[in-house]
């Protein structure tokens, strides 16, 4: 194992499912053991009858798995449908007049959208697209504020069958060109800003930007109209959204596509300098996005949901614009800060909009938890039924405040595992049946093998003893593969045990009764408040900057981002001394520029190099230890300059 494996947590508090939930869970007990017991009889079998079952297809399909060019699995693979079809138009049947969205914007407008409603925004939307001459398997980049619009942008494309890839609105101008030049997208899709923590995302500014660089590939952008803010348009690859949809069709033919058609890209970080263009397809991700929906979000119709996250993330592709809509829920979308105009904004909107189902992430409630529990308490919380987690492990003392304070101790915790790549939740409670431990993802759902082996993926037996994380079977919403480098999704992914696991990139370990805690990642990936970075990324960002010769960077411990970025640099020429903090504010604003806010280093320490072994590589173990300010237990015989440890040290 690269990482240390840190000290076994020992928690022995278990928490049962309240007993008022499990009288009206969906799931119970025996619904779960019985699909346990099918996944496990004839995982195949298992997967084609829910996919029979959960799917609307236009042709059904006859083949469950192919696996003969393993690892690149294809699922029901001659079946037709359309997602958007399945999430929009087989509501319209019975739930038009349902809440769809309940938008609140962060100025404080509020809008909502039924399905019906829904559904004819995204037919005329499409029907837009196809106007200009977008059609299936052309990329289509959505880089937008969260706002109903996005969803529509991401439902329309599906109904055409263009795969959207979107880019965060954190990303800066250069991310983004990078993003859209790997997809070779013909169209972007922005608005003129967004509303961010008091102040304006110029999203088109930067859209702009990227465009002047390079993307050649781009004929179209769509510019919302949000902040009402000027924005140069340029004639003939510009349009306004709402000029473009004007006199457009409420209804539009889904394009009925192949079960193994490109959904959607998603760039995520990687342990390498670019970041990876992860291809979902569109059955087997509809499937898990619907199914884990409603299996651990116990999701009715007149539920509604809260998931906090983005759409530039995977938990807003699968929990915002896909999962709750298939499975025909109200959600909430909420554009702003968490903490604008006051730490008290999310509980207002709770209260407000009637959430039922909670889900954020733990870097969110830390920072929330920090503000005490006066704010919470002003706010109507009651009608809250679940709580969830995702993102990054959830400490025990978060947990308990998440439970006891927004919870008010009687709605279970689903601490739910899972990654871009997986496409949906793999480890999780079932809210009404499993027991839960703070700061454990306790099990995976039916279908779904994980697994924790040793170096020769052996499975680790012994209690608390930790490993690899793997997936043993192929499941319907896994990655397909890396945009256009396949070789890359084989080596990252499935190299390590000769093609055999899924190599999830984490480290877990399991308890004595077979629970799940995950303990980050082994690989140079960080999880800075739930995002994923590279390490390479953030060092490129820095080396490119003219005063930069090298730069390592690792993380440490952070109180409420779970993990700060941490970067050891060295400048060309003398090492800076004695006032830095003006160019320290340099670098962390140009690694914004090159990357985004999201990226930019809490710490910055100059030294005269860096620790390396004779052979030149850098010792990043060292670093992480000396940023962590843990005594050092490496080897530093082999260091070229032994001396350098006290500079890097910052003494
Ligand atoms: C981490 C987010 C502990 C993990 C859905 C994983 C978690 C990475 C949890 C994926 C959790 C996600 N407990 N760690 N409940 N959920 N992670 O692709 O390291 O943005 O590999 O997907 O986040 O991040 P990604």
């Amino acid at each position: 194992m690269k990482k240390n494996i840190e000290s076994v947590l020992t928690e022995s508090r278990v928490f049962a499912p309240p007993p008022a939930f499990v009288a009206e869970a969906r799931l119970k007990a025996h619904d779960l053991t019985a699909l346990h017991q099918r996944a496990a009889a004839d995982p195949q079998n298992f997967w084609a009858e829910l996919a029979r079952t959960e799917i609307a297809w236009h042709t059904p399909f006859t083949v469950t798995l192919d696996d003969r060019a393993a690892p690149n699995f294809r699922w029901f693979t001659d079946g037709e449908l359309n997602v958007s079809y399945n999430c929009l138009d087989l509501q319209l049947a019975q739930n038009a007049d349902q809440l769809a969205i309940i938008f609140e914007g962060e100025p404080g407008d509020v809008r909502t959208l039924t399905y019906r409603e829904l559904h004819a925004d995204v037919c005329r939307f499409a029907n837009a697209l196809k106007a200009r001459g977008i059609r299936r398997g052309d990329r289509v980049v959505i880089y937008m504020p969260l706002v109903p619009e996005a969803v529509v942008a991401m439902q329309a494309c599906a109904r055409i069958g263009a795969i959207h890839s979107v880019v965060f609105g954190g990303f800066s101008a250069l991310s983004l060109k990078e993003r859209i030049e790997d997809a070779g997208a013909r169209c972007v899709i922005t608005a003129d800003g967004g509303h961010r923590g008091g102040n304006i995302v110029e999203l088109k500014a930067a859209t702009d930007k990227a465009l002047t660089e390079g993307c050649a590939s781009v004929d179209t952008v769509y510019v919302l109209r949000r902040t009402g803010a000027t924005v140069p348009m340029q004639l003939g690859r510009d349009l306004w959204w709402h000029e473009a949809i004007e006199g457009q069709a409420e209804v539009c033919e889904p394009e009925w596509v192949d079960a193994e058609h490109p959904l959607f890209l998603l760039y995520t970080s990687g342990s390498t300098g670019r970041p990876k263009g992860i291809q979902h397809s569109s059955a087997g991700y509809l499937l898990g996005a619907k199914l884990t929906s409603r299996w651990v979000f116990d999701l009715r119709s007149d539920d509604v949901l809260w998931c906090t996250a983005d759409v530039g993330w995977i938990t807003g592709h699968s929990y915002v614009a896909y999962g709750p809509l298939a499975a025909g829920a109200t959600l909430v979308m909420y554009e702003g800060a968490p903490t604008y105009p006051d730490g008290g904004r999310f509980w207002r909107i709770c209260g407000q909009h009637g959430v039922t189902v909670f889900y954020t992430a733990p870097t969110a409630i830390r920072a929330l938890m920090k503000l005490g529990d006066e704010l919470p308490a002003k706010y109507d919380l009651s009608k809250i039924r679940l709580l969830g987690s995702v993102g990054e492990p959830i400490n025990p003392e978060a947990w308990m405040w998440y439970h006891r304070v927004i919870g008010g101790g009687r709605c279970p915790i689903v601490d739910t595992w899972w990654q871009t790549e997986t496409g949906a939740i793999m480890i999780s409670p079932i809210p009404g049946v499993t027991s839960t431990k703070p700061g454990s993802c306790t099990q995976p759902l039916p279908g779904i093998f994980a697994d924790i082996v040793d170096d020769e993926g052996r499975s680790v037996t012994m209690p608390d003893a930790g490993g690899y994380l793997v997936i043993r079977k192929p499941w319907p919403s896994m990655l397909r593969t890396i945009w256009g480098d396949n070789d890359r999704y084989l080596e990252t992914y499935w190299k390590k045990f000769q093609h055999r696991l899924y190599v999830a990139g984490d480290s877990a370990h399991r308890d004595a009764d077979g629970c799940f805690w995950i303990m980050g990642r082994i690989d140079d990936v960080l999880n800075v408040a739930g995002h994923r970075l590279g390490t390479m990324e953030i060092e490129s960002a820095l080396v490119a900057h003219p005063r930069i010769a090298e730069a390592a960077v690792v993380s440490r411990q952070h109180e409420i981002k779970g993990e700060s970025v941490f970067a050891f640099v060295v400048c060309r020429g003398a090492r800076p001394t004695g006032d830095t903090k003006e160019f320290e504010k340099e670098l962390r604003d140009w690694v914004a520029e090159q990357l985004g806010a999201i990226a930019k280093p809490d710490d910055i320490r100059f030294a005269d190099n860096l620790p390396k072994t004779r052979s030149g590589k850098i010792m990043r173990r060292l670093l992480r230890a000396i940023a962590r300010g843990e005594t050092i237990t490496q080897d530093v015989s082999t260091l070229e300059n032994p001396a350098i440890i006290e500079q890097l040290r910052g003494h």
